[in-house]
């Protein structure tokens, strides 16, 4: 199929040779085939790569690597790359490295070469302590190659799991990601997906149909929309592949390159921090909502903030800011979506996110404002009380430094796993309007003067009274501040002020954890 060596000839036709070669393999799968990518409003391998990295920054490895298999006639066609293009690059200046599978050829299947040239910059990628990045667009395994794609596989999300919290790992579904090749992307740190054009799933809709009988679209089943709002395997949902390319580069700004690293801390002139405006943001009534990220406006430093999972659990929000330049991640209890309850979902999307950043050194805040956790069948049956557990056990186990302010509400047992200090947070801050109690003041009249009540003349007028006795006693921060579970009660407007002192005195925090292997959190 492509160009058969003979050496017996001069430099300068083996200079044409290497020529030649490269240019087969910039060809890929050949015209009609990057046509019809075209067509689907995809981009190719490497036009992916040209707008993700540096101009002129990236280096190719493995170009010329060609699949060994014999089966099926496969001996007589091969391809340069063999359906993925690898390497390194920078991006902003800082170094990657990166796959981008090559639908082109073999529809970008998994053959066993495949799958060393990815392995091969993952081991690149850990040693040198940079991040990798994986653009996919797969047909999965490759169907000539049987086991030993399987094999190739396996390698991957071994080499994935070698990298977790070595290096950040991103990965960007740009076409087909199905059967177990979803997998490595679910075994990295944040997956982003284009709309239309890509889908993840274990099991496609012909199979879903075979055995459930469901009547389902590759679009509904497995498409981006699907993973942002339902399953929560994508972070983020993007129009298009540039807007996922340019998610990547500003994901990654947040980061530092490896575990052993701080995020790089942007120049920032010190000015006015007051922000007076927060002083009359909450509602009258402690009952009515207000927008979290109205609060996190007010406090990063101007469109700073980066929300992942936007459009999952939204009842809490999470997601990376800077402030005065320093890279933080946020995570928020959201009152405009069902009163900032903590329930399953949010519960594992918060505690993921808080386990990235310890993994990478960035700091994290927390704005409080929880009623306490979400009752009901549903939530005991789906297993709040493992997932609420993996929240309290990502923040008890975080080392960077923890810094939360409840804005309001601190209930019940989401008190305590909201970053409380008394699972190790550094600084705890309440404004004025904060209630820090077992539960709100009706429930809790409701239940400890239930005989007072039922035996009163009135009784609906007993509940108010005692209501609102229990109200003076606990709807406010300071008898957590008496006993020192708040370390000062501010006024709202001094609340980045605060945070940007607090965060610098804590740069340097040291904490040793007792010798383990490795915890258990309860998955
Ligand atoms: C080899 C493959 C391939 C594969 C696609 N191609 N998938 N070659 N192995 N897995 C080739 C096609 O033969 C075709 O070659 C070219 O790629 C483009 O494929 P089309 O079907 O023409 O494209 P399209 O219509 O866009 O459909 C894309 C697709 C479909 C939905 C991905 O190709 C498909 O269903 N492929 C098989 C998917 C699959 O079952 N994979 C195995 C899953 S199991 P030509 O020469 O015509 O261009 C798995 C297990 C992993 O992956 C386990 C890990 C533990």
């Amino acid at each position: 199929m492509y160009f058969s060596l003979n050496s017996n000839f001069g430099m300068e036709n083996k200079l044409q040779l290497l020529k030649d070669k490269a240019q087969q393999a910039m060809a890929a799968g050949g015209e009609a085939r990057i046509a019809s990518q075209h067509k689907k409003g995809k981009l190719t391998a490497r036009e992916r790569l040209h707008f993700l990295l540096d101009e002129n920054s990236f280096e190719e490895i493995g170009m010329l690597v060609t699949h060994r298999s014999t089966d099926f006639g496969m001996e007589k066609e091969k391809y340069y790359g063999d359906g993925v293009v690898t390497g390194y690059g920078t991006i902003s200046g800082r170094l990657v490295y990166v796959f981008s599978q090559d639908f082109t050829v073999f529809g970008g299947s998994l053959s066993e070469t495949h799958a060393e040239k990815i392995c091969k910059v993952m081991d690149m990628a850990m040693k040198n302590g940079a991040p990798l990045i994986g653009l996919n667009d797969s047909g999965g395994a490759r169907i000539q190659e049987g086991v030993v794609s399987l094999g190739g596989y396996a390698d991957i999300f071994y080499k994935n799991v070698q990298a977790s919290g070595v290096v950040p790992q991103l990965s960007a579904i740009m076409g087909p990601c199905a059967g177990g090749a979803v997998y490595s992307p679910a075994i990295t740190d944040f997956v982003l997906m284009v709309e239309n054009t890509s889908y993840m799933f274990v099991t496609g809709p012909n199979v879903v149909k075979t055995v459930t009988h469901e009547q389902v679209t590759s679009e509904e089943l497995g498409g981006a929309s699907t993973h942002a709002t339902k399953s929560g395997v994508t972070h983020f949902s993007c129009v298009n592949e540039l807007d996922a390319i340019s998610h990547i580069k500003k994901l990654l700004s947040y980061m530092p390159q490896n575990c052993e690293e701080i995020p790089a801390h942007l120049p920032f002139t010190a000015a006015e921090e007051a922000r007076p405006s927060l002083n009359t943001l909450l509602p009258e009534s402690s009952s009515q909502p207000y927008d979290m990220r109205e609060v996190i406006a007010a406090i990063a430093d101007s469109d700073s903030f980066l929300e992942v999972h936007k459009d999952f659990a939204e009842n809490i929000v999470v997601g990376f800011a800077r402030l005065a330049g320093r890279s933080i991640g946020i995570v928020g209890n959201q009152p405009a979506y069902l009163a900032g309850v903590l329930d399953n979902n949010a519960s594992v999307k918060a505690a993921r996110f808080v386990r990235f950043c310890d993994c990478f050194n960035i700091p994290l805040l927390v704005l409080e404002d929880v009623p306490g956790f979400l009752p009901g069948t549903d939530q005991e049956w789906n297993g709040i009380i493992s997932n609420g557990a993996k929240l309290l056990y990502a923040f008890s186990e975080a080392t960077v430094p923890r810094i939360t302010v409840i804005t309001r509400k601190a209930y019940g047992g989401a008190y305590d796993v909201m970053n409380s200090k008394h699972i190790g947070a550094d600084m705890n801050y309440a404004w004025p309007s904060a209630e820090i109690a077992v539960m709100g003041a009706k429930g809790a009249a409701e239940i400890i003067f239930k005989k007072e009540i039922s035996t009163a003349e009135n009784p609906e007028q007993k509940l108010q009274e005692k209501e609102q006795l229990y109200a003076e006693i606990f709807a406010n921060p300071y008898r957590a501040a008496e006993r020192g579970f708040v370390d000062e009660v501010i006024e709202p407007s001094q609340t980045r002020s605060k945070l940007i002192k607090a965060f610098k005195m804590l740069e340097n925090k040291v904490v040793n954890n007792p010798k383990k292997k490795h915890g258990n959190i309860p998955l």
